[in-house]
C-alpha cells in the first residue's frame, strides 16, 4: 500500500473557507476507496474545529518545533474518517483565532505548520512515499524536506507533490524575514526568490518532484503571463514536470436525492422535488412563488476574478427584460456587496442579494436554481458549476481554466444534443448577456429543458476518474 501524506490549510468538513476545503474533504477518501493507499492529511487545529470532532479525537505525540530561534508547542491529535486518518496540529497561539486566514503573520503561522508537518513523520514513525502539499501555505514543506531533512533516516525517498489550486495567492514576503520566520540561510536565497522577494509558491514548484493544477486548461493558462501573476518563467522552465488534473465533487455531500439540507429530495428521473425546492426557496427569500418563471442565481466568493464586473455590466438589462428572479450568494469585497445590495433594492420584486457564506443554504439555492452563471476571468477548475448541474441548474460559464474542461457548449442537430451547458469565450458582458438570455429561452423550451437536463445531470463529476490520474502519477514517481 502507498502511503501518502497530505498538507494543505483546509479540508471539509472540519474547517473550510472554499474549494481547496472541499478537495481536501474529498480527494483522500476518495484515494483510500481505491484500496490502493493509506492516505493522511495533516491540518492545523483551528477554532472553528467542532467540539463534537474534538471528542472523538486521540492524543497521539506531544513535541516542541524549532523555527529559528522560535520554539513553539505542538500537540497532534488523530481522527479517522472514511478511512483517511487526520491529524490536526494544536497550537493555541497559532491556530486559536476566529478567521483561518487574514492575519499579520500568517507567513510564519504556515512556517510552523509546514515544520511540524516535516517533525511529525519521525515522531509518528509515518514516513510517507508521497507527500502531497496543497498551495502556498504547506509549499514550505517541499522546500523543508529538500533543504531540511533530505539526508535524515526515512525522510530519503519521499517523492514530493505540489498541487495549485489557485496561482493567485503565492505567500510572498520580504527577505528580511528568511532567516528569522521561515529559518532558511542565505544558501536558499535564489531558490526562494521571484521578483525581488520570497514566494513560497515558487520554491514549491522549484522543489517538488511533480506539480500539478485543477484542470488540464488551467496547467496551459498558468503558463503564460496573463494567468500566471508572475510565475510564468518558473512553471516554463519547470513544465516537464507540471500536469493538470480535473477536480471532482463529493458525490454523498452533494447528492440532491438525499441531501438533509434541501426542501425536497429529486432525481434526473423526477424532477418535481425541484420545484418544490424552488418554492421553498422562493418563499424563504420572499420572492412571489411561481414555477413559471427561471430562477438565475450567482453562487460565489464576491472576488475580482469570479467575472462579477461582468455580471454587473449585464443583470440589470436582463432583469429588467425578462421575466426571471436572480440570487446572489457570497461574500466578499464591498463594492460587489454593495452593488448587488443595490440591485435588490431597485428590483425587490426578482432579487435578492444573500451575503453570506453558508453551505446549506448554498445548497438550498443551488436546489432552486434553473440557470446558474459563472463567468470567471480565470478558474482553476471551479467546483460550484459542478455542483449546480447535480442539482440540475444549467450551467452558463465562461471558456477558462476549469470550467473549459468540464461545461461544453450546448448544440443540437438530427442526431440530438450535444454538450452540457451554455458557454462564451470573450471577456466581454454582451457574451455573458446573450448566451444567458439563450439559457432562458432554452429553458422555456419544456422538452428541450427536459432533455438538456438529463444530459447535465448524467454527467459524471465524481471523483471516480480522477482520483485514477492521481494514483496513476503517484505510480510514476
Ligand atoms: C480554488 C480555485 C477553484 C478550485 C478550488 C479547488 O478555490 O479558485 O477554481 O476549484 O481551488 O481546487
Amino acid at each position: 500500500m502507498k502511503k501518502i501524506l497530505f498538507a494543505g490549510a483546509e479540508a471539509m468538513p472540519f474547517a473550510a473557507t472554499g474549494g481547496l476545503g472541499d478537495v481536501l474533504g474529498s480527494l483522500p477518501a476518495a484515494l483510500s476507496d481505491t484500496g490502493e493507499c493509506d492516505v493522511r492529511v495533516v491540518l492545523p487545529l483551528y477554532e472553528s474545529v467542532s467540539e463534537d470532532f474534538r471528542r472523538k479525537m486521540k492524543q497521539e505525540a506531544v513535541f516542541n518545533v524549532r523555527l529559528s530561534w522560535r520554539e513553539q508547542y505542538c500537540g497532534v491529535w488523530s481522527l479517522v474518517r472514511n478511512g483517511v486518518t487526520y491529524y490536526f496540529l494544536d497550537n493555541e497561539y497559532y491556530f486559536r483565532r476566529p478567521s483561518l486566514y487574514g492575519y499579520f503573520d500568517d507567513g510564519e503561522r504556515y512556517a510552523y505548520y509546514c515544520m511540524a508537518v516535516m517533525e511529525l513523520m519521525w515522531r509518528l514513525g509515518f514516513y510517507p512515499d508521497i507527500l502531497h502539499a496543497h498551495d502556498w501555505q504547506a509549499a514550505l514543506t517541499v522546500v523543508y524536506l529538500n533543504c531540511l531533512y533530505r539526508s535524515r533516516p526515512g525522510y530519503e525517498n519521499i517523492r514530493t507533490v505540489f498541487t495549485i489550486h489557485n496561482i493567485e495567492y503565492q505567500g510572498q514576503y520580504d527577505f528580511s524575514i528568511l532567516g528569522d520566520v521561515f529559518a532558511l540561510g542565505e544558501n536558499e536565497h535564489t531558490l526562494m526568490e521571484n521578483d525581488g522577494c520570497i514566494n513560497l509558491m515558487k520554491a514549491a514548484i522549484e522543489c517538488a518532484d511533480r506539480v500539478t493544477t485543477v484542470s488540464p486548461r488551467y496547467a496551459e493558462e498558468i503558463r503564460t503571463a496573463e494567468y500566471a501573476h508572475g510565475l510564468e518563467s518558473s512553471l516554463n522552465r519547470n513544465a516537464q514536470k507540471l500536469c493538470g488534473i480535473l477536480n471532482g465533487i463529493d458525490y454523498e455531500y452533494y447528492d440532491p436525492e438525499h441531501d438533509p439540507a434541501i426542501a425536497a429530495p429529486f432525481t434526473r428521473r423526477a424532477l418535481s422535488g425541484k420545484v418544490r425546492d424552488k418554492a421553498a426557496m422562493q418563499k424563504e427569500c420572499g420572492l412571489s412563488v411561481r414555477r413559471d418563471v427561471p430562477m438565475l442565481s450567482v453562487i460565489s466568493r464576491l472576488a475580482a476574478h469570479k467575472g462579477l464586473d461582468l455580471v454587473e455590466g449585464c443583470i440589470d438589462a436582463i432583469v429588467s427584460q425578462n421575466d426571471i428572479q436572480f440570487i446572489i450568494l457570497g461574500r466578499g469585497e464591498d463594492r460587489y456587496e454593495r452593488f448587488f445590495t443595490d440591485l435588490q433594492n431597485r428590483y425587490p420584486d426578482r432579487v435578492r442579494a444573500l451575503i453570506a457564506y453558508d453551505r446549506d443554504l448554498s445548497k438550498r439555492v443551488y436546489a432552486a436554481t434553473d440557470i446558474f452563471l459563472m463567468p470567471s476571468r480565470t478558474e482553476p477548475c471551479g467546483l460550484s458549476q459542478m455542483i449546480a448541474s447535480r442539482y440540475g441548474a444549467i450551467p452558463v460559464v465562461r471558456e477558462t481554466g476549469g470550467l473549459f474542461d468540464s461545461i461544453k457548449p450546448y448544440w443540437s442537430d438530427e442526431k440530438g444534443i450535444h454538450g452540457n451547458g451554455f458557454t462564451f469565450s470573450g471577456y466581454r458582458c454582451e457574451e455573458l448577456r446573450e448566451r444567458t438570455e439563450a439559457a432562458i429561452s432554452l429553458w422555456r423550451d419544456v422538452p428541450a429543458r427536459r432533455k438538456l437536463l438529463s444530459r447535465i445531470m448524467q454527467t459524471d463529476f465524481s471523483w471516480n476518474s480522477s482520483a485514477g490520474s492521481y494514483l496513476e502519477l503517484y505510480r510514476g514517481l
